[in-house]
């Protein structure tokens, strides 16, 4: 039995101003006018054996997210919701929900934990992957999915593939965020894929490796969970107790510790959309290398990138420009500068 667990929390900040507090990056609507999650629920449904689709998201979008399961027209398959009242990063939101399924589906049900801000657009290569991954969890691993990495990112989690295992490989050692030397390191050793921050695990070993590795966190998350009405759906986290708990990443709290960790590589068509020039690669390119979406129009310009959409957006002689025009707040940055955008999104936290 697969539980698909849906993890729609983070603000991505560097696709400002499209993705804001208020309307997080799950949100953002692709070219083809479904959005992250919408997709997001699609592929966590659709596959075989999926009993429940668990989505664990902030109060705050609730029906947000509710609008979005019914876009995606999701009646065949349960929903249910674990809502929180503040961001506590994936090791809490993942051991609540383990909490959940255990109590609900018994130990040995496997979650499959899809995060709601990624792309995958092969769709039966991913299928085929989750079903390796399935296959291995079963036997008590903790089955993460890995991508052939392609340049020396440091956002990621790196995972060195050990000896084949069930279909997949073990997993040496696993590396989050590693600094600028470390990973171009890693890369260049050939021997490392990234982690997508998809994973798949029974519960039992899930909350076995939180017990090891970080025992205050696990303990913190089961005194939230008894203090909440778990029989109702949606389940709303008590917000002192959620408080309580620690914030930090799975990646951190468990996977760089976790001993039975293994890996199914795939070329799913994977992609964070983690930054203006990722999602820019879904947009078609225009004789000069323009990147457009809504309303816009170029003159002798190269190489941009213009999201509009509310009125009309015109540039000319520009290039390696990254415009993105709401109706609030433009964006101007240069290309090259696409991963800093969130420090803009910083100064304006900071300027309160
Ligand atoms: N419900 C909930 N609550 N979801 C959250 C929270 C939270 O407090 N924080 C983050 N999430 C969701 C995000 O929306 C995203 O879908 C997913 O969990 C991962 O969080 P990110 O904050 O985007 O993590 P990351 O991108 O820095 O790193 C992770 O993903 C990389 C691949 O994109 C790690 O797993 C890396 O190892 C991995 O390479
Ligand atoms: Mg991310």
């Amino acid at each position: 039995m697969l539980i698909s667990t849906i993890l729609s929390g983070g603000a991505g900040t560097r696709l400002w101003p499209l993705s804001r507090q208020a309307h997080p990056k799950p949100f953002i609507r692709l070219p083809d006018g479904q959005t992250m999650l919408h997709k997001t629920l699609l592929r966590g449904a659709r596959l075989p054996g999926v009993a429940e689709l668990l989505i664990v998201t902030n109060r705050d979008h609730y029906f947000q997210t509710q609008d979005e399961c019914m876009a995606a027209g999701l009646s065949s398959v349960p929903t249910r919701y674990l809502l929180e009242p503040c961001g506590r990063n994936t090791a809490p939101a993942l051991a609540l929900a383990a909490l959940d399924i255990e109590q609900r589906h018994g130990p040995e049900a496997c979650m499959l934990v899809l995060p709601a801000d990624h792309i995958v657009q092969d769709l039966n290569a991913f299928a085929r992957a989750v079903a390796q991954a399935h296959a291995i969890a079963q036997q008590g691993w903790l089955t993460t999915f890995g991508i052939q990495p392609t340049h020396p990112h440091t956002g990621y989690g790196y995972i060195e593939v050990g000896e084949p295992l069930h279909g997949g490989h073990r997993v040496v050692r696993f590396v989050e965020k590693p600094d600028a030397p470390r990973a171009a390191e890693m890369l260049a050793s050939g021997r490392y894929l990234w982690n997508s921050g998809m994973f798949c695990w029974r519960v039992c070993d899930l909350l076995e490796a939180m017990q090891r590795a970080c025992p205050d966190l696990l303990q913190a998350a089961r005194d939230c969970w008894a203090q909440a009405d778990v029989q109702a759906n949606p389940v709303q986290w008590p917000c002192a107790a959620f408080e309580a708990l620690p914030d930090i990443s799975i990646d951190y709290a468990v996977l760089e510790h976790a001993d039975r960790l293994a890996v199914v590589p795939g070329q799913l068509g994977w992609s964070d959309v983690g930054s203006w020039n990722a999602l820019a690669d879904l947009l078609p390119t225009d004789a000069h290398g323009n990147r457009v979406q809504g309303d816009v129009t170029l003159l002798d310009s190269n190489n941009n990138i213009v999201i509009g959409g509310h009125h009309l957006v015109a540039a000319l002689g520009v290039r390696d420009l990254i415009i993105v025009d709401t109706p609030d707040a433009t964006l101007v940055a240069h290309r090259d500068k696409a991963e800093d955008v969130r420090r803009i999104v910083q100064r304006l936290r900071d300027s309160g």
